[in-house]
């Protein structure tokens, strides 16, 4: 099938179904949306909307109040979201980035705590670039779709870059996102409400593609 239209209707889907009342969704702040990926991380989607992501930043609403406070102070802040590592990184961050976060993905790259994952986040979410975003969700539909088994992290990056929309970037990789939290589930995918149905390859045996420990892209 034309990829242009796979393309539109995982848009269409997107923006019937999608999350777009997520407050980091809803912001362009650079800082927000890269504390709400750091958070998210280990902390499930309700929890860092409804408790921590609000209350840390009602605490620290700039990079620079972070880097101002010192670490024990932020480490309690951090009280109840466990892996302080996080915690440390993302102070560590705020102080070698002085006012903001940097705009390339080799520069995020660079920095503590920010892996692949989370710099491509951060370019396709907080910058619009025409990146492609992997995480386990997108993996395992990508994995699905286009029938990949025992594949290298590397490919899966690859076929998230053909499929991504250069029109749409954003919304693109977000679809995907919802769509393997939502819809392609690790158990039970729901193929019959997945506007990818019709071309993909893995669905007669979805879970031969599922993920078994968490991992970080
Ligand atoms: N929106 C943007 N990034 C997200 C994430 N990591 N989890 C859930 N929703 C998101």
């Amino acid at each position: 099938k034309n990829i242009t239209l796979v393309q539109k209707e995982l848009l269409t889907w997107y923006n019937k179904h999608g999350r777009h009342e997520l407050p980091w969704r809803k912001t362009d702040d650079i800082y927000h949306i890269y504390l709400s990926e750091i958070m998210l991380q280990q902390t499930q989607v309700n929890r860092v909307r409804d408790e921590y992501y609000p209350q840390f930043l009602a605490k620290f609403p700039t990079l620079a109040s972070l880097a101002e406070t010192p670490l024990d102070d932020v480490l309690a802040a951090w009280s109840g979201l466990g892996y302080y590592s996080r915690a440390r990184n993302l102070h560590k961050t705020a102080q070698l980035s002085q006012k903001s976060l940097p705009k390339t993905f080799k520069e995020l790259l660079a920095l503590p705590g920010i892996g692949q994952y989370t710099a491509s986040a951060i370019c396709s979410f907080g910058y619009e670039q025409n990146v492609p975003v992997v995480d386990t969700n997108i993996a395992r539909v990508l994995k699905r779709y286009f029938a990949l088994l025992h594949v290298k992290d590397k490919t899966v990056w690859e076929y998230a870059q053909k499929l991504l929309n250069h029109k749409e970037p954003r919304n693109h990789n977000l679809a995907l996102m919802d769509l393997g939290s939502m819809v392609c589930l690790p158990k039970n995918p729901k193929c019959a409400e997945c506007p990818l149905q019709a071309n993909c390859q893995g669905k007669e045996e979805a879970e031969l593609y599922t993920q078994k420990k968490k991992k970080e892209y």
